[in-house]
């Protein structure tokens, strides 16, 4: 058996044509917005990396605790013998769940999905070593893009962990969960981490940390763009600007033209004069109740089966079926 198997869906130009597409579609109309999809090159990965070891930054250890204490819950609730995981990365936190479908024998396939080849490549040869009786069918693939490519696979539990889901608007939410929703079958499941709805004091302290991880994080889109597009931002004429929308039910993470700023983009054939004051918007990250996780998912035919928070109630890994 060729374990593991690695599937390439994604074009070599998705980055270039995907990053100038949405380049002109966010910061050439108005309010400007970048899609955060964007920040993740190799220093990005690095900060976010650094983020979730900050001390202010909770939801990364809320979803390990929670995957931890309930890894045989969540196994014992689902009726699934193949996991898949979206944005799987280096599968870290999901070796907690993939240990507990294992021990309980019903491992029988991993579909690990990623936009990035190398790591997904390395964690694959990692989980196929460590899980020898599992088929590890690894996907290269975008998850915004590629969901279709899982309608094959029958008995399947989507994981779609790290509070991610909080990065897009409520219309992408929407259009991503009608998406994955129709690469599943009746009775086949997603297991989904959401971050709550908190206190604003903690949610801007997780998302302005007193050594500016984030700051340098949300800066880093800037040299993306610089890099990838020759484009001449100055990262120092603009400050971080983090908010929490309480209407809207998200943390709003903004940067701020401290002065008038002209700025060339060859690579997206942009030119962009940004007043002083002037505002771009790198990242959102929705916060969710039960209500609102209820109403979207099941606007998707999906419904709640289980929802496990951690002991503090800050974060929320829930288990949802398709229904017929
Ligand atoms: C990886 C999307 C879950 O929204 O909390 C952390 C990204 N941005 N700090 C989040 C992030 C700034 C993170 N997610």
């Amino acid at each position: 058996m060729s374990n593991p198997k690695v599937s390439v869906l994604l074009k070599s130009n998705w980055a270039e044509s995907g990053l100038v597409l949405d380049v002109r579609r966010g910061l050439g109309s108005q309010p400007r917005t970048l899609p955060p999809k964007w920040l993740y090159d190799e220093a990005g990965s690095r900060l976010f990396d650094q983020i979730t070891r900050l001390p202010e930054y909770y939801p990364t250890e809320c979803e390990r605790t929670i995957l931890r204490d309930a890894a045989a819950d969540i196994v014992a609730a689902s009726r699934a013998t193949t996991v898949v995981e979206l944005g799987s990365g280096t599968s870290d936190k999901t070796r907690l769940l993939l240990d507990a479908f294992a021990d309980a024998g019903r491992l029988e396939r991993f579909v690990p999905v990623d936009v990035s080849e190398e790591t997904l490549r390395q964690a694959a040869d990692m989980l196929a070593a460590r899980y020898p009786d599992t088929s590890v069918e690894a996907v290269v693939g975008d998850f915004t893009l590629h969901l279709g490519h899982l309608a094959g696979y029958a008995r399947k539990l989507v994981a779609f962990l790290g509070g991610t889901i909080g990065n897009l608007y409520v219309e992408e939410r929407g259009a991503f969960l009608g998406a994955l929703a129709d690469s599943m079958t009746e009775g086949d499941e997603l297991l989904l981490g959401t971050d709550l709805v908190k206190d604003a004091d903690r949610l801007i302290s997780a998302y302005d940390d007193a050594q500016g991880v984030t700051e340098a994080f949300i800066k880093n889109s800037l040299r993306v763009l610089n890099r990838e597009l020759d484009a001449d931002f100055d990262p120092d004429a603009y400050s971080y600007v983090p908010f929490w929308d309480r209407h809207m039910q998200r943390m709003d993470l903004r940067l701020r033209a401290e002065m008038p700023q002209h700025v060339t983009l060859p690579g997206a054939d942009l030119e962009l004069d940004l007043a002083s004051g002037e505002e771009i918007r790198v990242e959102i990250s929705t916060k969710f109740t039960e209500e609102r996780l209820r109403a979207e998912l099941g606007a998707a035919g999906l419904e709640i089966a289980r929802i496990w928070t951690d002991p503090t109630d800050s974060f929320a890994v829930t288990l949802a079926r398709k229904v017929g």
